[in-house]
């Protein structure tokens, strides 16, 4: 099954250095056969056509009707090459604006030209993970794959879902029972994804999910899979390309699963090895309270990359107390309502990347950010809008200075849970709540309303 030789530029390594295993693009394995760790997609870059600066990518914007020069992940291609192009998959992802926002910079008090928002929102399904899909199918047509699956916490399934439909491909979605917002919920059954509700959470789905493709030999969708990875890269540069190809201070992203944290990491340190950028911004990962073990393990248990020799005892310990105490996380935001991230090891990577930091914010804190990124943005999903509340948390602390340049990253759009937003105007649940206004049905007094 492992075969040691690479094809082409690109080739897979275990992340664990006492390991290092690696293995061609063109196996199906998801974790290391020799040592279980994670598996990145690296590559031999002088074999790799990169261009001598990022803006030259700005070239492909003329040729729209290639549809690989329309994606915003292929666009970038030179950067994420483990596949011939006759198998990449695009159905228009990563059409995605950065905005600079200055009317919520005003509310956090930074200075107003130096907060952005990166709205993956907008992509096909609603979520980044259109991003990360593009590039996973892309690998599963170059391996033939006939069937997938993926657990998620909604937005996953959705992507899964469109994707597969698109690809001809069977899908499964396993999805914790009463833990999903109705939207993406919706997405799975419209797409035609056979949608397996099971009594448990997102850690359960994960654990199943993960037995139930290596007994069945279904493509797993997760971002286990080290070509999602390579897709959600692609964020980075397009924060890159909207900043005139510079990069900002910081980057504030959503902790859930940690895949993105893991992408964004390895986008960073791919991008200065190869002299694209010349410094790396730092990052900022934010938890939410109710489903914060991140937090807890990087700021209170001090777990560290220490150079690919991480701690593993303290994850155990950490584990086994949770299944003591039968823990089940909670937050509103449920899109990263997890407690045990199968990225943990790769964003400690990109921590010790980015020197970056984590934080973790309370669901009121969510929600009334929520508000403000609707009232004076596009709008986004509860588990993005801890990005600004938690930027809130690191400019009281000083961490992060108000005159830094800031790109937060919007993961999801705002109509992917109906339920949160109507909950939170209509019971007057928060301090920016805009709930309906009663009136009868007589002109005179509905003007009288409004005036
Ligand atoms: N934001 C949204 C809207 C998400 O859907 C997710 C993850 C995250 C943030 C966290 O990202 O896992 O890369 O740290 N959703 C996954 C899912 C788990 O199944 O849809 P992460």
């Amino acid at each position: 099954m492992c075969s040691l030789k690479h094809t082409g530029a690109a080739y897979q390594k275990c992340i664990n250095p006492d390991c290092g295993a690696e293995f061609d693009c063109g196996e199906v394995i998801f974790k290391c056969p020799k040592c279980g760790e994670l598996l990145d997609a690296q590559y031999n870059w002088d074999k790799v056509p990169v261009p001598d600066r990022l803006s030259d990518f700005a070239k492909r914007w003329a040729n729209r009707d290639n549809r690989l020069d329309f994606s915003g992940v292929w666009r970038f291609r030179e950067l994420l090459d483990f596949c011939p192009d006759q198998h990449k998959v695009t159905i228009g992802e990563g059409q995605t604006i950065l905005q600079q926002n200055c009317a919520i910079a005003e509310y956090l008090e930074m200075k107003a030209d130096c907060l952005y928002l990166q709205y993956e929102g907008l992509n096909p399904s609603g979520s980044f993970k259109d991003n990360g899909m593009a590039a996973a199918f892309s690998h599963a047509m170059m391996v033939g794959a006939k069937s997938c699956a993926c657990a998620s916490t909604g937005n996953t399934s959705a992507s899964v879902a469109l994707y597969a439909h698109s690809c001809g491909l069977k899908c499964a979605v396993f999805i914790g029972s009463g833990r999903i917002a109705f939207g993406k919920l919706s997405q799975a059954m419209d797409y035609g994804a056979q949608t397996i509700q099971i009594k448990g959470d997102f850690d359960d789905c994960m654990r199943q999910v993960q037995a139930v493709c290596s007994k069945l030999g279904l493509y797993l969708l997760n971002s286990l899979n080290p070509f999602r990875l390579e897709g959600q890269k692609t964020i980075m540069y397009r924060i890159i390309e909207g900043l005139g190809w510079d990069v900002p201070d910081w980057i504030i992203v959503p902790g859930g699963n940690l895949g993105n944290s893991s992408a964004f990491g390895k986008a960073f340190y791919e991008l200065k090895q190869l002299g694209l950028i010349e410094r790396i911004p730092r990052m900022a990962i934010i938890n939410a309270t109710g489903a914060d073990t991140l937090t807890d393990l990087v700021n209170n248990k001090k777990l560290i990359w220490n150079n690919g020799q991480v701690d593993q005892q303290i994850i155990d310990d950490y584990y086994a107390d949770l299944t003591a105490r039968n823990f089940s996380p909670h937050t509103c935001a449920s899109a990263i309502e997890i407690a045990r991230p199968v990225n943990l090891k790769k964003c400690l990577r990109s921590i010790d990347i980015c020197d970056g930091i984590v934080r973790a914010v309370s669901d009121e804190e969510i929600c009334d950010a929520k508000a403000i990124i609707g009232k004076y943005g596009l709008g986004c999903e509860p588990a993005s809008a801890a990005t600004i509340a938690g930027l809130k948390h690191l400019l009281a602390e000083g961490v992060v200075e108000k005159d830094q340049r800031v790109a937060c990253v919007l993961t999801g759009h705002p109509l992917k849970d109906p339920n949160v937003t109507v909950n939170y105007h209509k019971e007057k649940q928060g301090q920016f709540s805009n709930p309906p206004i009663e009136a009868p049905n007589d002109l005179e007094q509905i003007i009288k309303l409004i005036q």
